[in-house]
C-alpha cells in the first residue's frame, strides 16, 4: 500500500494548531463536510490540495504524507556519531553525519558500529610537523586488508581510501579535535580519539 494522507493526521495536526474544522476548511477551500470526511475515514483530500493543507497544518508535504513530523535537527559534527556505510559488494564508502538510508549494488547499507582498537587493529597517531601520520600493523592483502582511515572533527571529515598491497597509512592535516577511524574489510571499524595537542605553539 501507498502512503497518502491518513485520517489521524489531518486531525493531530488540526488540534495542534487549535483549528476547528470549519477553520481548516476554509483555509483550504473546501466545506467543513469535506474536513469531517477526510479525519473519519470517508474521503480523502484531492492532491491538488496536498500543498495547501500541509501550509495551513504548519508542516511540510513530506510530513504530511507521512504522518510523522519531523524537525531540523541539524546534525552537528560530533565526530562519535559520525556513520560509516561500506558496501560489502563494491568496496563503496558513504559517510553521513548521523544516520541514514544508502543503498549501493542493490544492497540496503547499515551503519558500521565503531569499536574501540583490539590487539590486531592498534591504531598509531603520530605527530609529524602539522599532520596526523596514521599508521595501522595490519595486513594488506587482496582478501584482508584496511579499507581507508578517516578523520572526523566537528567541521568536517577527511577520508583515505585504501588499497590492498598498499602501505597501511595515511596523513592528515591536523585540524579540530576529533576521532580517528580505521576500516578493515574482514573485522569492521575502530576509533581512537586524536591526540591531545597544540596547533600554534607560543614562541
Ligand atoms: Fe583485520
Amino acid at each position: 500500500m501507498g502512503t497518502y494522507i491518513t485520517a489521524d493526521t489531518i486531525k493531530v495536526l488540526r488540534e495542534k494548531r487549535a483549528l476547528t474544522q470549519r477553520a481548516l476548511a476554509e483555509a483550504v477551500g473546501v466545506t467543513d463536510k469535506a474536513v469531517s470526511k477526510w479525519e473519519s475515514g470517508r474521503g480523502l483530500p484531492d492532491i491538488s490540495l496536498v500543498e495547501p493543507l500541509a501550509a495551513a497544518l504548519g508542516v511540510s508535504v513530506a510530513e504530511l504524507l507521512t504522518g510523522e513530523v519531523r524537525r531540523n535537527a541539524n546534525r552537528a559534527g560530533n565526530p562519535l556519531r559520525a556513520k560509516f556505510y561500506v558496501c560489502p559488494i563494491c568496496g563503496n564508502v558513504v559517510y553521513a553525519f548521523g544516520e541514514g538510508a544508502f543503498s549501493c549494488c542493490g544492497v540496503n547499507l547499515v551503519p558500521l558500529e565503531a569499536e574501540e582498537p583490539d590487539g590486531e587493529h592498534c591504531i598509531k597517531v603520530e605527530r609529524v610537523e602539522d599532520e596526523w601520520y596514521v599508521t595501522l600493523d595490519h595486513p594488506m592483502t587482496k582478501d584482508h586488508f584496511l579499507t581507508f582511515f578517516a578523520y572526523v572533527a566537528p567541521d568536517g571529515v577527511t577520508i583515505k581510501k585504501l588499497y590492498p598491497e598498499q602501505e597501511a597509512g595515511a596523513r592528515f592535516r591536523i585540524g579540530m579535535s576529533g576521532v580517528i577511524y580505521a576500516c578493515c574489510n574482514r573485522h569492521g571499524l575502530f576509533r581512537v580519539p586524536t591526540p591531545k595537542h597544540v596547533l600554534h605553539a607560543r614562541p
